[in-house]
């Protein structure tokens, strides 16, 4: 058990993510408290209720508040000076749909709390996960008006934790053997980097490329691209919920702790790798404050260039949020 929790993180949006965004938290036993808001009336105090009844079981101490808000902003109260806030509001992917099929709805959504965040946790650092990310992410920053470093969304370690667990799985050894990476957008654009991803096998490190073939990389890498779409036509209701919301968790963590840990994240990058001015999938460290900088990693030719063409990708859709 911690004995120094400290601060104040809130989750907008109760549904799949949000909730179990919100238990994982709570359960890291390090905040004072969680609080959960969604506009269904009764669903986040009925959830956080729920929560808290688990601590006796779990053992943690943090308190989790549930809240109830209205489009107009009424109930946002209940997140005022959070240190950290985790947007989830918005809808989820059906079968078939992308991730862009979702813009226009969840600009609505995510503009509207952006703007109440603002107003209610100033000082926040803001974890958006909300789809589609990549534009979801820079229409929070316009939205909000905080410093570009204070706005991150989660993408990258989720897409990194699937192609590490597709590697595992492929060559039968611990998920801790692992390191894989995936930089660009959280969508077609994503960019697998196997040039950088590691396989450790009896205490010795290795390129995934001595160990798989370039078919079967390529075979893991469109089934990375491809995860978040696999389990929506698996559950044929809604999405993914569990990896993504270790995700957020983890980075919120980071942010808390001032860990400076680097993660892949989707950061504001503003020249490193020869691209300027647009959010995009990074690595970097995070903290206090949220991201302190964005960490280069060396890549092949075909990597940058898919990076730099993901950039492209995502900065015709990001200018186009600003009047959603
Ligand atoms: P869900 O449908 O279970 O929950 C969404 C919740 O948002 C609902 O409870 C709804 O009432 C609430 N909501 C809607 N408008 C709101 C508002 N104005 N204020 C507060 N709450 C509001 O969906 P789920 O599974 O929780 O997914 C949430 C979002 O996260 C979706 O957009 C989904 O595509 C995205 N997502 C992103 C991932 C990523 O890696 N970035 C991974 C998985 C999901
Ligand atoms: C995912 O990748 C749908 O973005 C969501 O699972």
């Amino acid at each position: 058990m911690t004995s120094a929790r400290k601060g104040k993180v809130s989750v907008v949006g109760a549904g799949f993510y949000g909730s179990t965004t919100a238990l994982r938290l709570a359960e890291y036993d390090i905040f004072e408290t969680v609080v959960l808001t969604d506009i269904v009336d009764g669903k986040s105090e009925g959830l956080a209720l729920d929560m808290n009844q688990s601590r006796p079981i779990e053992g943690f101490e943090t308190a989790v508040v549930g809240q109830t808000t209205t489009p107009d902003g009424e109930g946002y109260q209940a997140t005022a000076g959070s240190d950290i806030v985790v947007i989830t509001a918005g809808l989820p992917r059906k079968p078939g749909m992308s991730r862009m099929d979702l813009i226009e709805t969840n600009a609505k959504i995510v503009r509207g709390v952006a703007e109440n965040v603002a107003k209610h946790a100033p000082n926040a650092v803001v974890i958006v996960v909300s789809n589609p990310l990549d534009e979801m992410t820079a229409l929070t920053q316009l939205a909000t008006g905080f410093p570009k470093a204070r706005v991150l969304g989660q993408a990258g370690m989720l897409d990194t934790a699937r192609f590490s667990n597709f590697v595992a799985a492929e060559l039968h050894v611990p998920i801790g053997a692992v390191r894989t990476l995936t930089l660009g957008s959280h969508g077609d654009t994503m960019v697998p980097v196997p040039s950088q991803c590691t396989v450790t096998v009896d205490g010795q490190q290795r390129a995934l490329t001595d160990l798989l073939g370039a078919d079967k990389i390529e075979e893991l890498v469109t089934r990375t691209r491809n995860g978040g779409a696999e389990i929506v036509a698996l559950l044929k209701t809604g999405s993914a919920y569990y990896a993504p919301s270790a995700a957020a968790a983890r980075m919120a963590r980071a942010v808390a702790e001032d860990a400076g840990t680097v993660l892949p994240v989707c950061a504001w990058v503003d020249g490193e790798y020869g691209i300027n001015g647009v959010y995009l999938g990074v690595e970097a460290e995070i903290g206090a404050g949220g991201v302190k900088r964005v960490v280069e990693t060396q890549l092949s030719g075909d990597e940058l260039a898919a990076l730099h063409a993901a950039a492209e990708a995502v900065r015709a859709k990001q200018a186009d949020v600003a009047d959603l």
